[in-house]
């Protein structure tokens, strides 16, 4: 049994897949984080179902109540600090975090985004890469920083498009990648083995080699 399992918030924003992978991940005894709060800006999320039936405690804070975006930012820094909460994953949270709130949770906090970063930044990476025909498209941890979408970059992992992919079919061979390399970027940084130096990740004790790449056959 690890003796500190580093305390972990997930916040969505709807169906929360990738926040189920990492609950899953972190059922196991020895996973170094524990998922202590889901947290959504959305009461209609899905995902608040999962959590709530794998016994993961659920707040949601609805942006709708705050006057601004500081404001809302600030209620949200005050609930995951009354949690003590260490680590913050964004999994699907649709909102646009202030610098200030980014600050707070300086390389204490990541995302996972559907590209390989820094390509197709936003929205719609699927329909935009099938648009730009390229021939290998992904996804992406990282740390967050202000920038949308910007970040150290802690794992990748690389899809084929295969000629007959529509967004859909896209979306689902980039999906089951993000539910691997989500969980595995949470092991690495709640067991203290990432360190951001001129913004980029060095992960300690990993064999010398080619950066970590997670492939479909892997
Ligand atoms: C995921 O594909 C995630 O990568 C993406 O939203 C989806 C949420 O799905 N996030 C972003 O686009 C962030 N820029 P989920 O709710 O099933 O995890």
């Amino acid at each position: 049994m690890n003796p500190h399992r580093k305390r972990t918030a997930v916040l969505i924003s709807g169906r929360g897949s990738n926040m189920a992978a990492l609950v899953k991940a972190a059922q196991q005894d020895d996973f170094p984080a524990k998922i202590d709060l889901v947290l959504s800006n959305r009461e209609d999320a899905a995902g608040l179902e999962f959590a709530a039936s794998h016994g993961v405690p659920t707040r949601v804070l609805s942006h709708r109540g705050y006057a601004d975006r500081a404001a809302f930012d600030t209620a949200l820094d005050g609930l995951l600090r009354e949690e003590g909460i260490e680590i913050v994953c964004l999994a699907g949270f649709m909102r646009l975090l202030t610098p200030w709130l980014v600050e707070q949770w300086q390389d204490r906090m990541i995302n996972v985004h559907p590209s390989i970063l820094p390509s197709f930044k936003g929205l719609h990476t699927h329909e935009r890469a099938l648009e730009m025909g390229v021939r290998v498209h992904g996804c992406t941890v990282h740390f967050v920083r202000a920038e949308m979408d910007a970040g150290p970059i802690i794992l990748q992992a690389v899809v084929p498009i295969e000629a007959d992919d529509t967004p859909d079919t896209l979306a689902a061979r980039v999906l089951t990648q993000e539910h691997i390399i989500y969980p595995k970027g949470l092991e690495l940084l709640a067991a203290d083995r990432l360190t951001v130096e001129n913004e980029r990740v060095r992960i300690s004790g990993m064999q010398p080699g080619p950066a970590p790449l997670i492939s479909p056959s892997v």
